[in-house]
C-alpha cells in the first residue's frame, strides 16, 4: 500500500467539556481530510482523547469511581460529539488503550537505553489541596499563590527527566531548514525566537506512582508513571506503530514486538493544533522523535483561538458556545460553514450569535440555498424536471473557478476556497437575473434559449455540489438527491463541466437552508 496522507487533531482532555474551540479544530481537520480524499489521495484522519493525569484521577476519586470507568463514560460523550460534527475520521485514539501504552513504554525504554533519560530531584511548589505542582505563572502579582490552591509548600521528589536541552541546536537548524514545518510563518518565527533566546530545560516526564497512579507506568521504574505531555504527544505515533507501519516500527525494533504490515502512515503529514500547545508540538515532539530516531512529521498547522462576544469562553461567565446546541438549532452544515468561512487558519476568531445568523441568511439561505432552489424549481416548472440538452454558457467561468478551488483545497486554504465558491454562487445568481428564465418561459420562440439557461443552472448546481463536498457533506448529498443523482462523486475531478446528462430526471426539491423567521434577539 502506498503512503497515506496522515492528518491528526490534538487529543482533547477527556474531562473537559466539548466546546466551540474543540469543534473548530476537528471541523477544519475534517475538511482538509475530505479534500485530500476528493483529490484522490488515500487519507487517514486521527482524532481522540487525552485521558491520564491528576485531574482525571481526582475527579474520578471525588465521585468514588474507578478512573477507567469514569473515562469510558466521558469518552462516549466525546465520540458522539465527533459524530455530531460529521467527522469522517478513520480512528479514535484513547491514551488509556493498550495499543498506545505499549508504544509509549517502548519509546521510554529506548530513550533510557540511549542515555536520554536520567533520574534527579525535582523541586517545585506543590499544592497539597489540588495535588499538583504550581509554577511562577500561578503566582498572583504580589508573588503569593491564590488561596484556592490551599497550602503550598516547596516539595522535592525524585523524578525522571528527558535530556531535551542537548537537542536545542539541532532543532533550531531543523526549523531553519524546513520552513513548512510550523505554519503559519509567524508561529514558526515565534518558536525560533524562543529557541534562540532561551535555554531549553530538560523535561520532567514522571510523577511518583504513589501520588499519581493514573498514568502509564515507566517500564524500567514502575514506582513512577509517565507524566502527561510525553504520553499525549506519542498518540500520533502509537496508531501507525500499533497498526504495523514499518516506518514507525523500525526505530522501535527490539522494543516493540509487533509484526510489520502494509500500513503506511508515518510520518504524519499534518498535526492540526491550537496556538496554546505550540511549544509542545514544535519543540518537545520533534525532539522526542529525533531522539528516538524516527522521521519527523511534515507540518504542525497552528490555528487561532475563538472567543465569544470578545471574551474568553468560560463556564463561570456562562458564555461557552456549545456546538451541539447550535447544530440542533441551525443544522450541522450551517455550523461547519460559519466556522470555516469566518477565520483563515491561524487567526483568532470571535463568535457572535448575530454574526452567525447574518452569514446564515445572506450566504446560505439567500446565496447558495436560493440559487439551487430557484434553478431546480424552474427546471421542474418549465421542463417537467427533465434536464434539457447541454449548453456551455458558463462552462469557462465554472471551469476556472473549479480549478482555483481545487488548488486552494490542495494547499489547505479552506477559507479562500469557500470565498471562491461563493463568488461562483453570486455569479450564477446574477446569471439568473440577467437571463430572466421566467420571462423566456412566456415566449415559445425562446424555448431553446430557455433550455440552455436551465441546463447551465442545473449543471452549475451539480458542480457546486462536488466542490462543497469536503466542507458541507450533508448539503452536497442533499443537492445531489435533488438533481436526481444517487450521491456526490468522491473525486473533485467530477467538477468538470458537462457531468449532468440531458434527460436526467430531478428528485424532490426542498430548500437547503430554509429562511429563518426574524428572531427577537436581532
Ligand atoms: N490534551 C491536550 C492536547 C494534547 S495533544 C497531544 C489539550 N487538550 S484541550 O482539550 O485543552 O485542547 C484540545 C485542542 O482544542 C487544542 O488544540 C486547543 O488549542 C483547542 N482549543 C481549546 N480551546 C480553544 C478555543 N477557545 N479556540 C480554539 N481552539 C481551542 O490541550
Amino acid at each position: 500500500m502506498c503512503k497515506r496522507f496522515y492528518i491528526t487533531t490534538a487529543i482533547d482532555y477527556v474531562n473537559g467539556q466539548p466546546h466551540l474551540g474543540h469543534a473548530y479544530e476537528k471541523v477544519i481537520t475534517d475538511v482538509i481530510a475530505r479534500a485530500q480524499r476528493a483529490l484522490g489521495r488515500e487519507t487517514f484522519f486521527l482524532t481522540g482523547l487525552d485521558e491520564h493525569g491528576q485531574k482525571v484521577q481526582q475527579a474520578a476519586q471525588a465521585e468514588g469511581r474507578d478512573p477507567q470507568a469514569y473515562c469510558d463514560e466521558l469518552a462516549a460523550v466525546w465520540q458522539s460529539f465527533a459524530v455530531k460534527l460529521g467527522l469522517a475520521h478513520n480512528d479514535f485514539i484513547r491514551t488509556t488503550q493498550a495499543r498506545h501504552k505499549t508504544v509509549v513504554q517502548a519509546m521510554l525504554t529506548k530513550l533510557r537505553d540511549q542515555g536520554e533519560l536520567y533520574k534527579a530531584p525535582y523541586r517545585g511548589w506543590y499544592s497539597w489541596k489540588e495535588e499538583t505542582f504550581l509554577t511562577d505563572k500561578d503566582r498572583q502579582p504580589d508573588g503569593t499563590f491564590d488561596p484556592v490552591w490551599g497550602s503550598v509548600t516547596e516539595l522535592v521528589e525524585d523524578n525522571w527527566f528527558f535530556r531535551m536541552s542537548r537537542h536545542q541546536r539541532w532543532l533550531i537548524e531543523y526549523l531553519e531548514a524546513h520552513p513548512a514545518f510550523v505554519q503559519p510563518d509567524y508561529r514558526r518565527n515565534e518558536v525560533l525566537g524562543f529557541l534562540r533566546h532561551e535555554t531549553l530545560a530538560d523535561l520532567c516526564i514522571s510523577r511518583p506512582a504513589a501520588r499519581l497512579s493514573w498514568g502509564i507506568p515507566i517500564p524500567f521504574a514502575p514506582e513512577w508513571v509517565n507524566y502527561v505531555w510525553f504520553d499525549a504527544l506519542t498518540n500520533y505515533y502509537s496508531v501507525p506503530a500499533a497498526a504495523g507501519d514499518p516506518v514507525a516500527l523500525e526505530p522501535l525494533r527490539g522494543y516493540l514486538d509487533l509484526p510489520a504490515t502494509d500500513c503506511r502512515l508515518w510520518p504524519a503529514d499534518i498535526h492540526v493544533i491550537g496556538k496554546d500547545i505550540l511549544k509542545f508540538h514544535a519543540v518537545y515532539w520533534p525532539i522526542m522523535l529525533h531522539a528516538v530516531g524516527a522521521p519527523l512529521p511534515q507540518q504542525v498547522l497552528v490555528h487561532g483561538w475563538w472567543q465569544k462576544d470578545d471574551e474568553k469562553m468560560s463556564k463561570s461567565i456562562g458564555n461557552v458556545v456549545e456546538p451541539g446546541a447550535v447544530i440542533d438549532a441551525w443544522g450541522l452544515d450551517a455550523f461547519r460553514y460559519y466556522v470555516v468561512r469566518e477565520l483563515d487558519i491561524g487567526s483568532d476568531g470571535n463568535w457572535t450569535d448575530a454574526g452567525f445568523a447574518a452569514r446564515y441568511d445572506a450566504e446560505l439561505a439567500n446565496g447558495l440555498g436560493n440559487l439551487v432552489h430557484r434553478s431546480l424549481s424552474m427546471l421542474k416548472r418549465y421542463r417537467g424536471g427533465i434536464v434539457p440538452p447541454r449548453s456551455d454558457a458558463l462552462a469557462g467561468e465554472v471551469h476556472a473557478a473549479a480549478e482555483t478551488i481545487t488548488a486552494l483545497l490542495s494547499q489547505g486554504r479552506l477559507q479562500a476556497g469557500l470565498k471562491t465558491i461563493w463568488n461562483l454562487i453570486s455569479r450564477a445568481n446574477q446569471y439568473v437575473d440577467h437571463t430572466a428564465p421566467f420571462k423566456l418561459a412566456k415566449d415559445p420562440s425562446q424555448a431553446s434559449r430557455l433550455d440552455a439557461v436551465l441546463y447551465t443552472l442545473a449543471e452549475t448546481c451539480r458542480v457546486l455540489g462536488v466542490l462543497l463536498l469536503p466542507y458541507l457533506p450533508d448539503t452536497a448529498h442533499k443537492l445531489f438527491g435533488q438533481l436526481g443523482l444517487a450521491h456526490p462523486p468522491d473525486r473533485i475531478a467530477a467538477a468538470a463541466w458537462g457531468g449532468l446528462s440531458p434527460g436526467q430526471a430531478l428528485g424532490d426539491i426542498t430548500p437547503l437552508f430554509p429562511r429563518r423567521e426574524v428572531r427577537a434577539d436581532r
